[in-house]
Parts: C-alpha cells; structure tokens; sequence
C-alpha cells in the first residue's frame, strides 16, 4: 500500500492525498460506506458504483464471521468476489461490535469470550484468529483487534484498557506478519487503533505507541460513543499531532456531516459511519443546507424535488412529498431512495472538501458549510 500527500490546507491541518492498493486508489479525505454483512444496506451495486462511487467500502468481521461464516467466503474466493465488489474494502476487527452488539462478553488478558446475538452460540476473539479471520474475509485493509471503550469511562479502566489493547496490537503484528500470509493473491495492510478513551496523556501515550509499530496506516478508536464533539475534536488533535504525516489517520465510526468537516480540519483522511445509512432508513436525510426528516407533515404537500443539488438521481427524480408519503406507508423504496441521497451527499462532502483543500480555501468553504449544514430544515 502506499500513501502519497498531494496538498495542505494552509488554514488548517486538512490534507489532501491518495491510497494505492491492489484494488485501486482511494482518493482523501474519504466516507467509507458500511457493508456490515456483505451489502450496502438497501443498495445495488450499480447504484454503489455508478452513482455513489465510493472508491472503499467497509465490512464488519464479527458479523461476517457469524453469518455467512468465514468458511463461505473462503470457498467464495474471499468478500470482493462473494458481493462482487472490485474496489477496496476495509473490515473493521470486531473490536467495537463485541462490545455493542454480543451478550455476556467476557474480557480477558487472551481474548473476548462472547455470546453471538443472533443464536446465543459462544465465541472467543483473540488478536491472533481475528487476524486469521480477516485474512479469510480478504479485505485490502484489516483493523487490529482493540477494545472500544465506552463513555464515560474512569480512568484506571481506560489505561488498562488501553495497556491491553497495546498488548494485542503486539500480537496481531506477530501474528499477521510471521504466521499468516493473503489467500487471494493481493496485499492485505494492517491498522492499529489509538484508545485511551477522552484523557489527554492516554491518548497521548497510546498515539506514541501505535506511531512506533510503524503500520503502513494509523486509526483512531473509542469515539463518537457519546461524548460531546468538542471532546473528540480534542481528542483527536493531540492524536494527530504524533502520528506519522505520511501515513492515511482514520477516525473509526464518525459521524455527522459537520464532525466530518472538522476532523478533516484537524487531519483525519478516512471514516465510516452507520449514520447516513441508518439514519436514511429513519427518514432523515441530509443536505448542504442542513437536516430533513422526511417523515414531518411540513413535506406532505412540498412537490419540490428532494434536494435541489441533484447529487445522486433520486435527489430530483422524486419530490419530499412522495418520499414522505413512501415512508408514511412503509415502502421499501422510501429506504432505498434516503439511503442512496446521503450516501451520495456523504461522498460529495468529502470529495469537495478534497477540491477545497487542493484550491487552498478549506478552512473557509469549512466554515460556510458547518453553519449551513447545523440547520434542521
Ligand atoms: N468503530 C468505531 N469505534 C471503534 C473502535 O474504537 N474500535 C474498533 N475496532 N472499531 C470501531
């Protein structure tokens, strides 16, 4: 994999660069768009690639390890080839959905015992088989194997914590450079992931730490769990001011449109976030001119199209108030059309935030657009 840093915003610590993998270049800052289970939820891949054209997708190894099972998509050749996706995708370790999603997990120095929450079944994750498991899933990007710690968290939990998840980054190293090796015929690039919940000298501490592994890319965990923005931007300042300039930062799991412009603002060139989609799922769309839940009586007779901007097809395609009626009556298609409009809105941001950083006016266009965008229309 390499990392090639094409621009810097002069106003702020926004860049502006490009990831080449096996599976193409991936153009920064990017939106990853979530495939939990081997889909966008609710979308082709025609509509992902010809109208969303994200250049990586993200997947979800807890997931895909209990449904289809890995040994699926071994058979299959790996996910690219199951979903039939050519482009990069990313899968995330497990780290987090353990946490949010398994019932009586148990924590321990070697791993997470965990019960599935679809069968009940128990399951054990250790640094070294979630390498394993990740290799088998195929992704160009793998995530090491951390914890995700909640919010609040008191201190002596999250510096333990943050010692753990130091330690299993130790052996998914070990593990994934000696003892493994990629099935499909194409490099596989392992992240670690920065903890240390919201305490400056953690994140400190375990930023330092993850520079020295020297991964070819870098990621920050643990927030976006329900601590306020102004806690995570600061977090992630005194991150991104010790790990390594030339390599890709990806702040796991954010977010809003608006936290996505400033952590551009403050160096970040990779995300993913549930939000777009599942908030789409719930009739809230967003736009450059702020927030629409689609669903308010304000639509019912607004004829005008979805979103002027024209993004994506579906934004002048449709009007709010046939949107508004789909999701009054529970049509699928009322989901699929919101999910296509903010994941093509997500996409535009950071691609015109790349533009803006490239022109050298970010940190203005930044500015313009958080005010615009903090509207509830
Ligand atoms: N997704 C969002 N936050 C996190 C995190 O801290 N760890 C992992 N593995 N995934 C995440």
């Amino acid at each position: 994999m390499k990392f090639s840093l094409l621009a810097k915003d002069q106003g702020s610590k926004a860049r502006a660069g490009s990831i080449t993998t096996d599976h193409g270049v991936i153009e920064t800052p990017i939106f990853m768009p979530v495939g939990t289970v081997a889909t966008v939820k609710g979308v082709h891949q025609r509509e992902l690639k010809q109208d969303i054209n994200p250049d990586i997708i993200l997947g979800n190894t807890y997931h895909l390890y209990l449904r289809p099972e890995t040994k699926v998509l071994r058979q299959a050749g790996g996910l690219h080839k199951f979903m039939n996706w050519d482009r990069n995708i990313l899968t995330d370790s497990g780290g987090y959905q353990v946490y949010s999603l398994a019932a009586n997990r148990k924590i321990k120095e070697e791993g997470v015992k965990f019960k599935s929450h679809i069968d009940g079944s128990y399951h054990f994750f250790t640094p070294e088989n979630v390498m394993e498991i990740q290799r088998e899933i195929g992704a160009d990007i793998i995530m090491a194997f951390d914890e995700c710690t909640p919010y609040p968290c008191d201190y002596t939990y999250a510096k333990n914590s943050m010692h753990r998840t130091h330690r299993w980054l130790d052996r998914c190293i070990e593990h994934f450079t000696n003892k493994t090796q990629p099935l499909y015929g194409y490099e596989q690039n392992l992240f670690p992931i920065v903890q240390g919940s919201t305490y400056k000298d953690l994140r400190k501490q375990s930023a330092e730490y993850i520079a020295e592994a020297g991964a070819v890319g870098n990621a920050i965990g643990g927030l976006s769990v329900g601590e306020p923005a102004e806690e995570m931007y600061a977090m992630t300042e005194v991150v991104n001011a010790i790990l390594p300039e030339d390599k890709p930062r990806y702040l796991m799991g954010v977010g809003t449109p608006i936290n996505i412009l400033e952590n551009i603002a403050l160096g970040v060139d990779m995300f993913d976030c549930v939000m777009p989609t599942r908030n789409a799922r719930n009739g809230m769309l967003f736009t450059a001119e702020g927030t629409i839940n689609i669903k308010n009586k304000k639509w019912e007779t607004d004829f005008s199209p979805i979103d002027d901007m024209n993004i994506t097809w579906v934004d002048t395609e449709y009007s709010k108030a046939y949107l508004r009626h789909l999701f009054k009556v529970n049509e699928l298609l009322g989901k699929q059309i919101a999910t296509i409009h903010n994941l093509g809105f997500y996409l535009w941001l950071v691609r015109e935030a790349r533009k803006h950083i490239i022109a050298g006016d970010f940190a203005v266009w930044k500015s313009k657009m958080v005010k615009q965008m903090d509207k509830r229309l």
